[in-house]
């Protein structure tokens, strides 16, 4: 791409991938069809159809049309093989609603990844809460249970997304009564709640810090539209701050990104909400903006490449705290391959804006990172190329395109080496 358009336009939103694979998962839990609508065209959308197909359920796809039919059989397969979990962690979302259906569940163990460590123990320690045996075997986490799952109180020592998920997909079909503490509150949680509740399950405190549930019996299928990708908005958001443009988002949720549309009004942004999404306008070199990222409602760590790419080339210096992901910070080294000035310390990073940065060829490790260099580039001297695409193509579907139409000077090229 050849950095210095203003990006122009309009985009449109899908639903969200955190969110989707999830009720990819949550399917699994009532015999019969599932429908989801507004399914973004996403390699990790392929990747958890492939692992429910190898469960037994037969999956079809519209990617033109953004909707999954997923039918599941009777009697499922339960064990998730490491092939898959390796090309996509979020596999383990299987794991609850698995051990619910079976009464087991094999799910390899994803290990860490270019993010971090990423720990499993909150999941399994809820699990084992609700009665299930868990081992970790031959790189294999097998849990099981020969009764129904029990309702317990749980309490998570983190708000954690991953195992939040995976206890309440395991408790809505427990025997009695499941409370559980300090939970994540984000967007994609309360979207789980609704299809679960949807599909005749009885969650209580959905969008609060505690969720009681009710076990039920059984679930039945449902038709249910994924939440907006609100990292997705965010990012566009960025992209009209970073190259000075105008772009309308639509399919989006202001609500959904507080903190972070607060911080692009600081950086000099002026963001009007329209019908179905907000405007985000920019006229003047952003000023740097200091971000904490923390669990919702709290700044997205999903969005803190994007502000430091932002940050490289704002007026001012900016700090910048990571508390979620411990090695989100490595793709920095890619950006100060294009000038950028950025010095980190534990979970801190300095960033001192600079007037320009320089094109170059760069790395994407991670989804995430991936969108930050591309955002960096529109707004570099000269080609920069960003190889490891792969990456951004499980987080962002149609990317390249939309660029495109919003006036970017990028082609995508076939990867080499
Ligand atoms: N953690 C533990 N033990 C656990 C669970 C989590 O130590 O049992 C730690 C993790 O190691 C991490 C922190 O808690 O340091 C947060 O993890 P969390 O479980 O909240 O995150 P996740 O479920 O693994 C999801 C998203 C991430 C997003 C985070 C935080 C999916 C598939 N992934 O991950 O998205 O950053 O929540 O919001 O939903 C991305 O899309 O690029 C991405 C990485």
């Amino acid at each position: 791409m050849v950095g210095g358009s203003r990006l122009v336009g309009e985009v449109r939103v899908t639903g969200a991938k955190n969110s989707v694979l999830k009720l990819m998962a949550a399917a699994l839990l009532a015999e019969g069809t599932t429908t989801l609508l507004d399914v973004p065209d996403i390699l990790d959308v392929e990747i958890m159809a492939e692992l429910l197909r190898r469960l037994g359920c037969e999956v079809t796809h519209d990617q033109v049309g953004g909707v999954v039919a997923i039918t599941v059989p009777a009697i499922l397969d339960h064990r998730a093989d490491y092939d898959l979990v390796r090309r996509m962690r979020a596999s383990i979302c299987v794991l609850g609603p698995l051990l619910a259906r079976c009464g087991a569940a094999e799910v390899a163990l994803p290990g860490g990844d270019n993010i971090g460590s990423r720990g499993l123990d909150m999941h399994v320690d809820g699990l084992i809460k609700l009665g299930a045996r868990a081992v970790n075997e031959h790189g294999y986490l097998i849990a099981s249970t020969e009764k129904r799952l029990r309702g317990e109180s749980v309490y998570l020592d983190f708000p954690s997304v991953g195992a939040t998920e995976t206890i309440l997909m395991a408790a809505v079909t427990a025997d009695g009564t499941t409370v559980i503490d300090n939970v994540a509150r984000e967007p994609e949680i309360v979207d789980i709640c609704r299809m679960l509740n949807e599909m005749g399950a009885r969650i209580a405190g959905v969008g609060s810090s505690t969720l009681t549930i009710e076990g039920v019996e059984e679930l039945h299928p449902v038709t249910h539209r994924t939440v907006p990708d609100r990292i997705v908005a965010g990012t566009w958001a960025v992209a009209a701050v970073i190259t000075q443009g105008d772009i309308t988002i639509h399919n989006a949720k202001v609500e959904h990104l507080q903190i972070a549309l607060e911080k692009l009004v600081i950086a000099g942004a002026v963001v009007t909400e329209v019908e179905d999404g907000f405007r985000v306008v920019m006229d003047q070199r952003p000023k740097a903006v200091d971000i904490v990222t923390l669990p919702y409602p709290g700044f997205p760590t999903d969005l803190q490449p994007q502000f430091i790419a932002l940050n490289a080339i704002a007026d001012g210096a900016a700090l910048v705290t990571e508390n979620l992901f411990e090695a989100r910070f490595r793709f920095v080294q890619e950006l100060a391959r294009l000038g950028a000035d950025v010095r980190t310390d534990g979970h801190h990073a300095l960033v001192r804006g600079r007037l320009a940065l320089s094109g170059a060829p760069v790395e994407a490790t991670d989804i995430r990172a991936g969108a930050g260099l591309v955002l960096a580039g529109l707004v570099a001297d000269g080609t920069t190329t960003v190889y490891g695409v792969s990456h951004i193509d499980r987080g962002y579907s149609g990317f390249v395109p939309d660029l495109v139409r919003l006036g970017a000077q990028i082609t995508r090229l076939e990867e080499v080496g």
